[in-house]
């Protein structure tokens, strides 16, 4: 058997799967963003530790294949900076990737001459480097401490094996990664003031990376060596789960970020986008990806101050597709990366009307965050992708109406896969699968089989267009005046 590790925002999800990769059961514990100060968002490390023992007790007891277990695989959600000392232990809580704190010093290594070019993409206030800038300027006793700098699935891995490594897919999201060359970059480390001696050391996420701990094999009651893979960020590990390996193969995943991501088989960056370029967690892959801060966060939110649930939100609205509405919203809660890379911009509700419903504010935010996806679309069409078929994954995927709404306004054809698995911890188990050396992965990361079809409602695709033109517009017209 092999084990996938999902480390996301909100939760861990921990999937078995047997030797043909095939889900034998998943075990999920959820922990807390902390949000110490306006823009800070913060995790402390040992809550990914214990959520991953209880989940690993949870599969234990539930199934007896987990004793003969070969292969781990961990994805991580990407950009997040622990920070270790020389003794490997945790210095600060881990500062996660929508944390914006950093943004000035992000906006001042995003203008340093050749960093786009070596990086591919735009130095967002998410990434890494920039929050070790601000490390350095607004705490230099712990700056002055960092012996390593450990990606969130990259600190799981070393709790596994005791060995400092990263893979490819999560590294190209710090801003120190060379990402054609893959490899460390000495130029852009001395660019955030940083050594190479404190980063891990990097493989491709389908490699083996170590052994587990004697001590954890002892007390998970295994008797065989098992292979920890070099991982991945979440987004390529999704991509593994759903077989998006080669050239425009994507998905649509709407989780708390909002993802439309595309495998490419070269290497093109296109920073001017705001789209992200970043190493696959296979080898000579990359994927490209248009990334949206607040997805369900902005339904989150909705049902929040209206006292209600996402499902409450949604429910009134039935399946079938109604026309753009007047009202627009801007689901800029955060900032937004693509396709306006603006830390600072924030929502909006336009177009309200006396006559304005509770039922007009969820489609007015069901639609912000179908058209910020189309913004997305349309910096992936730029590089010269046509997108013609999406898989849709995420908690947001489970909405009819919003997906049927995306499939109209991109014009796509989008894919449910059937079965409960096919996200980021069935692309890690995967990981796992080709690291301990017994599949090929081309044989371990399939598409999985087509559950169900969402097509476009024709007669709605022109009136969406129109409505996406008011929206694109919107978003200047707002900034002005904030
Ligand atoms: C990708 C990104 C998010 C996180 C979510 O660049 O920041 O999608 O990986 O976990």
């Amino acid at each position: 058997a092999y084990l996938g590790v999902d480390l996301g925002t909100s939760g861990l999800r921990a999937l078995l799967v047997d030797a043909g990769g095939t889900p034998l059961g998943a075990a999920e514990r959820a922990y807390e963003v902390q949000h110490p100060q306006s823009g800070w968002s913060e995790q402390d490390p040992s809550e990914w530790i214990a959520a991953l023992e209880g989940a690993v007790a949870e599969l234990r007891a539930a199934h007896p294949e987990f004793a003969g277990l070969r292969g781990i695989g961990v994805a991580g959600h990407m950009h997040g900076a622990t920070l270790l000392d020389a003794a490997g232990e945790v210095i600060r809580p881990c500062i996660l990737w929508n944390d914006t704190r950093s943004h000035v010093e992000a906006a001042a290594l995003d203008a340093m001459e050749g960093v786009r070019d070596i990086s591919g993409n735009i130095v967002f206030p998410g990434f890494t480097a920039p929050k070790l800038a601000w490390v350095r300027a607004h705490e230099p006793q712990n700056f002055a401490r960092v012996a390593k700098v450990l990606l969130p699935a990259a600190y799981l891995n070393f709790h596994l094996t005791g060995s400092y490594f990263a893979d490819m897919s999560d590294s190209a999201g710090t801003a120190w990664l060379d990402t054609r060359a893959r490899g460390w970059s000495e130029a852009l480390l001395d660019a955030g003031g940083m050594r190479r001696d404190q980063m891990p050391d990097l493989l491709e996420g389908s490699e083996a990376g170590g052994r587990l701990k004697p001590e954890l094999a002892a007390r998970w009651g295994l008797s065989g060596p098992v292979v920890v893979a070099g991982g991945a960020g979440d987004n390529a590990a999704a991509a593994c789960g759903i077989g998006a390996m080669n050239e425009g193969q994507g998905f649509v995943s709407l989780g708390t970020s909002g993802v439309l991501l595309a495998a490419r088989d070269g290497y093109r960056p296109a920073p001017e986008t705001a789209l992200h370029t970043f190493c696959h967690a296979v080898p000579g892959r990359w994927y490209q990806m248009g990334v949206m801060l607040s997805a369900t966060d902005s339904l989150n939110w909705l049902a929040r101050i209206t006292g209600s649930t996402p499902r409450q939100l949604v429910a009134p609205l039935g399946e079938v597709l109604h026309a753009p509405g007047r009202v627009r919203f801007l689901p800029y809660l955060s900032g937004e990366r693509t396709p306006h890379n603006d830390a600072e911009i924030r929502g909006s509700f336009t177009g309200l009307g006396a006559e304005t419903t509770r039922d007009d504010l969820t489609r007015a935010v069901l639609e912000g965050v179908t058209f910020g996806l189309r913004d997305s679309q349309s910096a992936l069409e730029a590089t010269g992708l046509r997108l013609q078929r999406l898989i849709a994954i995420g908690g947001g995927s489970g909405s009819r109406y919003w997906l049927k709404l995306i499939a109209t306004a991109l014009n796509v054809t989008l894919d449910l896969p059937s079965g409960g698995e096919f996200g980021a911890a069935l692309g890690a188990a995967r990981l796992g699968m080709v690291a301990s050396g017994d599949h090929l992965v081309e044989d371990a990361m399939t598409k999985p089989p087509t559950g169900e079809e969402i097509t476009p409602e024709p007669a709605l695709i022109a009136q969406f267009d129109e409505a996406y033109q008011r929206f694109r517009a919107t978003y200047g017209a707002v900034r002005s005046v904030q």
